[in-house]
């Protein structure tokens, strides 16, 4: 991407979106914060690297990438906010999930990715990152998701199938490419809406500056 964001220590970024941050409740009761990545997330997101198993690296790199390279943290961390967004999940300081889009240059739609730690599987956070990048990139212009799958992941596939937007897949080989307008449909906006009801968090019960 072209320009640089300017960086001033402990201060987010210019163009980070705070009206992204919030905290949610996933499957098992808990509360975990989602947020934009920051530049200042590398430690973080090495260590969510490392507490990931062999096959969930696979299953997102399609190869067994033990470690990130510097190179990758830094184009992983540092991102524009409009065509390019990672939204990262915090359990406390650990981070959990990843989802990120990335715009296919002078299109209106994006490749998206996304990555739960194996402990916080099957707990919604797949879907919750899928609606939260869906929202943000419709905010800026982007009208289609795109996703490369292997074809024996279904845990993928089958969360793309249940976040209620009209899926095309295309078999090639041990590879799938799955297709979907993000266009807030009616089947997708009653889905949302019995998901943001499980999500809702209570006043006093949020992660960030609560009183004790
Ligand atoms: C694929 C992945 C992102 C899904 O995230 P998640 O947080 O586990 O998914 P969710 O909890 O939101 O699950 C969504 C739906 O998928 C289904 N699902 C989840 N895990 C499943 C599994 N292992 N097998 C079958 N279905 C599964 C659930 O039934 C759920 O539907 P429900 O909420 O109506 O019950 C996560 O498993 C992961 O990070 N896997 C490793 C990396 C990867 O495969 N990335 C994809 C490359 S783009």
């Amino acid at each position: 991407m072209g320009s640089e964001a300017k960086l001033v220590a402990g201060e987010p970024p210019d163009g980070y979106p705070r009206e992204a941050e919030r905290d949610v409740r996933i499957g098992s009761g808990e509360i975990v914060h989602i947020r934009p990545i920051r530049p200042d997330d590398a430690a973080t997101l090495t260590a969510f690297h490392a507490s990931l198993s062999a096959e969930s690296i696979y299953f997102r790199f399609f190869n067994f990438h033990a470690e990130l390279s510097e190179r990758e943290v830094r184009h992983f961390t540092r991102v524009d906010y409009k065509d390019r967004l990672a939204l990262i999940v915090l359990a406390g300081d650990r981070m959990v999930a990843v989802g990120r889009y990335d715009r296919l240059s002078r299109t209106d739609e994006a490749e998206v990715a996304f990555l739960v730690r194996d402990d916080y599987q099957d707990q919604g956070i797949g879907t919750l990152l899928a609606d939260e990048l869906a929202r943000a990139a419709r905010s800026h212009g982007i009208r289609a998701f795109q996703a490369e799958t292997l074809s024996h992941n279904s845990a993928m596939l089958e969360m793309f199938r249940r976040v209620g937007f009209p899926i095309e897949s295309r078999y090639e080989g041990s590879v799938v490419r799955v297709h979907f307008s993000i266009e807030p449909v009616p089947a997708y906006l009653e889905a949302l809406a019995r998901r943001e009801a499980v999500r809702q968090v209570g006043i006093g019960e949020g992660t960030r500056g609560s009183s004790c």
